[in-house]
C-alpha cells in the first residue's frame, strides 16, 4: 500500500496501528484477537470473553452468513471476527485493513489455525476498497469507522462492493446525536479528528445512498464497561507490559476521557446492521 495516496488521518491511524507500542497493548491487554468493545454479562469477565460475544451477536443478527456467503472484513485488525466466521461457518472472508504489522499477525494466525485457505488479508485503506464493484454479500467492520475523517466516502465505498441484497453490519463509537459543541476534544484529540459518526449521521447518510435500514442497537452501557475494564487490567498488568512510559501515559488519560465521556452520554456505541436495496 502507497501511504503516500492516503489522507493526514489514515497515515496517523497506519502509524499507530503498526507501533510497537500498540501491537504489544492490543495483544497482551485485549488478547490480539478481538480489538473491539465487548459485550460484558459482568465486570470482571475476561475482555477477550465480552469482544467475543460482539462477534457472536453480529453473527445472529446476519441473515445471509452461511458456506456460501462472501465477506468483506474492513479495518480488520488481527482478524478475530474472519477465524471466527470462518472457522464456524466455513465461509470466505477477506480482511482489508491498514496496518501491516497486524496483517502479518493476522496471516500468522490463519496459517496456524489451517483457516488461510478461506480467509484472505488484504493490506488497504477502507477509503478506496481494492474490490471490484457488487463483489461481495456482507460488509462487516468493527470499531474502525471512526478512524476516517470522509465517513460518507468509506459508505459509498463499502456501499459499491455490495451486491443488491447484500448486508452491511457495524460497531463504532459515536458522538450523541446532541452532543455539544467542543466536549469530546480530548477523545478526538487522541485519533486526530473533529468528529466521530453519530446514530444519526450514519442512519441518515445509509439511507441517502440507498441503503436500508434493518437495525440499529444501542448499547452505549458496554462503552463505559468496556474501558473501565481495559484501564483495570492496564493497572493490573502494568509490569508485564513492554511499551514505553509515554504510550501508557497516553493510553490511562485517553481512558479516563473515554470513559467519562461515555459517563456523561456523549459517547455512545452500538450495533448499526444495513441491507443494500
Ligand atoms: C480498534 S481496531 C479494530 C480492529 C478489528 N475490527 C477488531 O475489532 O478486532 C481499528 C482498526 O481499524 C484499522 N483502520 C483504521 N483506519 C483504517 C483505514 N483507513 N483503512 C483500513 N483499516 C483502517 C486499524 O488498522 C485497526 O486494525
Amino acid at each position: 500500500m502507497n501511504s503516500n495516496d492516503c489522507s493526514e488521518v489514515v497515515k496517523i491511524a497506519k502509524d499507530y496501528y503498526d507501533s510497537t507500542d500498540a501491537d504489544e497493548f492490543y495483544h497482551s491487554i485485549w488478547g490480539g484477537e478481538d480489538i473491539h468493545i465487548g459485550l460484558y454479562n459482568s465486570d470482571d469477565e475476561p475482555i477477550s470473553d465480552a469482544s467475543r460475544r460482539t462477534v457472536e451477536k453480529m453473527c445472529s443478527l446476519l441473515t445471509k452468513l452461511n458456506k456460501d456467503s462472501v465477506i468483506l472484513d474492513v479495518g480488520a485488525g488481527y482478524g478475530g471476527a474472519a477465524r471466527f466466521i470462518a472457522e464456524k461457518y466455513s465461509a470466505q472472508v477477506t480482511c482489508l485493513n491498514l496496518s501491516e504489522k497486524e496483517n502479518e499477525r493476522n496471516r500468522e494466525k490463519n496459517r496456524d489455525k489451517g483457516l488461510d485457505h478461506l480467509i484472505k488479508v488484504v493490506d488497504g485503506n477502507f477509503e478506496s476498497l481494492p474490490f471490484d464493484d457488487a463483489s461481495f454479500d456482507i460488509v462487516w467492520s468493527e470499531d474502525a469507522i471512526l478512524h476516517s475523517g470522509n465517513k460518507e466516502g468509506v459508505f459509498n465505498e463499502i456501499y459499491r462492493v455490495m451486491k443488491k441484497g447484500g448486508e452491511f453490519i457495524f460497531t463504532d463509537p459515536m458522538q450523541a446525536d446532541n452532543c455539544p459543541a467542543g466536549v469530546l476534544k480530548p477523545v478526538l484529540e487522541r485519533i486526530h479528528l473533529d468528529a466521530f459518526g453519530s446514530f444519526c449521521f450514519y442512519r441518515d447518510y445509509a439511507s441517502k445512498i440507498g441503503l436500508e435500514e434493518v437495525n440499529i442497537i444501542d448499547l452505549s452501557e458496554m462503552l463505559i464497561r468496556h474501558y473501565s475494564r481495559v484501564k483495570v487490567e492496564l493497572e493490573n498488568k502494568c509490569n508485564e507490559i513492554v511499551c514505553s512510559i509515554e504510550y501508557m501515559d497516553r493510553m490511562v488519560k485517553g481512558l479516563n476521557h473515554w470513559v467519562e465521556a461515555g459517563k456523561n452520554e456523549f459517547l455512545k456505541w452500538g450495533i448499526l446492521h444495513f441491507r443494500k436495496v
